[in-house]
């Protein structure tokens, strides 16, 4: 049994100064982008659970009533004494069903960005599996996650990256994700994804503008984030926020554009917009599960099960290495 305390946590986040680095270089661009992973600060990672819980974003709970639906099957192909690596873990309430299922439970690794959540998901889950010994990981996960030595306990590593959040990357660099995970689950390993898949466009529009505006908010918050931790003067009411279905790359676009001409301070630099000039901030790619395959065998991934909800509006699907 693990108790969590701060320095059982490895932490690799982002500094500060990579933050202004980042947010400096994205802006200098054309068109402008920021990087996704800064959403998740405190308020982003509080906000992303209430994207989650909204109406109209229909993944999350599909992907759960999935994974209920098939938690049996989904556990015997997992088999016994697994060591549970996620990527992006958040607050792993879809992690609690397999939890609860998996047999002979090695050892959970959540991996995720956001300290503070991090650490308050462990806590709890921690009083709920007391006999799960967890060891949580604070780090952006596309750096190349490693598990100390004195983690590695024989178990089959299985990366658990529930979400989409595959997604959110552009195909070369989802190419190069998936092929870090095969390396680190190594052979003998596996990796179980959901994915979203490609539908009518209006739903997918729908899922990314809620009528309560939380998604709107959530990306908002990220000029809210720059003002706050980098001294940046964005002024929130004179950007909006904007989504939208592009049908030629099969992606959600998400954007803040900029409603009038104006001027940003940042860290001694201005930065000029134009009316309707857009920040790009987001992708969301929808897969069809054949695509997707192709995808992930480019990086020696290979499809042995996959599960889905009666409507096909989303897939959890399981790799094993191409050798295997
Ligand atoms: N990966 C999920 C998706 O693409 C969740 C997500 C990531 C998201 N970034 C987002 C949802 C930004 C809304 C807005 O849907």
């Amino acid at each position: 049994m693990t108790v969590l305390s701060p320095t059982t946590m490895l932490a690799v986040r982002p500094t500060r100064a990579e933050f202004r680095n980042d947010v400096l270089a994205g802006l200098s661009q054309r068109p402008k982008r920021l990087p996704c992973k800064y959403f998740y600060d405190r308020r982003g990672s509080m906000l992303f659970d209430a994207i989650c819980a909204q109406p109209e974003y229909y993944l999350t709970r599909t992907e759960r009533q999935i994974m209920l639906q098939h938690i049996d099957d989904i556990v015997d192909v997992l088999g016994e004494q697994v060591i549970l690596i996620e990527f992006g873990s958040g607050s792993s309430l879809k992690t609690r069903y397999l939890l609860q299922h998996l047999r002979k439970q090695e050892m959970y690794v959540p991996v995720d960005i956001s300290r503070e959540h991090l650490m308050n998901t462990v806590r709890r889950l921690h009083r709920d599996f007391g006999h799960v010994t967890i060891r949580p990981i604070c780090a952006d996960f596309t750096t190349g996650i490693r598990l100390p030595r004195v983690w590695d306990t024989g178990g089959r590593r299985v990366v658990y990256f529930p979400g989409s959040t595959i997604g959110n990357f552009e195909p070369t660099a989802a190419v190069q994700l998936l092929h870090r995970i095969s390396k680190l689950s190594g052979p003998g390993g596996g990796l179980l994804i959901g994915i979203d898949l490609v539908k009518e466009p209006t739903i997918i529009e729908r899922a990314y503008n809620d009528a309560a505006g939380v998604t709107a908010e959530f990306n908002l918050n990220l000029l809210m984030r720059m003002n706050r931790e980098l001294g940046a003067t964005f002024n929130l009411d004179r950007f909006e926020h904007r989504a939208f279905y592009d049908t030629r790359f099969h992606r959600v676009d998400l954007r803040l554009v900029s409603k009038h001409n104006q001027k940003v301070r940042i860290n001694n630099r201005t930065f000029e917009f134009e009316a309707k000039e857009p920040i790009h901030t987001e992708y969301s790619h929808k897969y069809t599960i054949d695509r997707f395959s192709r995808l992930a065998s480019e990086a020696g991934l290979k499809l042995e099960r996959w599960w889905t909800d009666d409507r096909s509006y989303f897939g959890v699907l399981y790799f094993v290495h191409e050798s295997q």
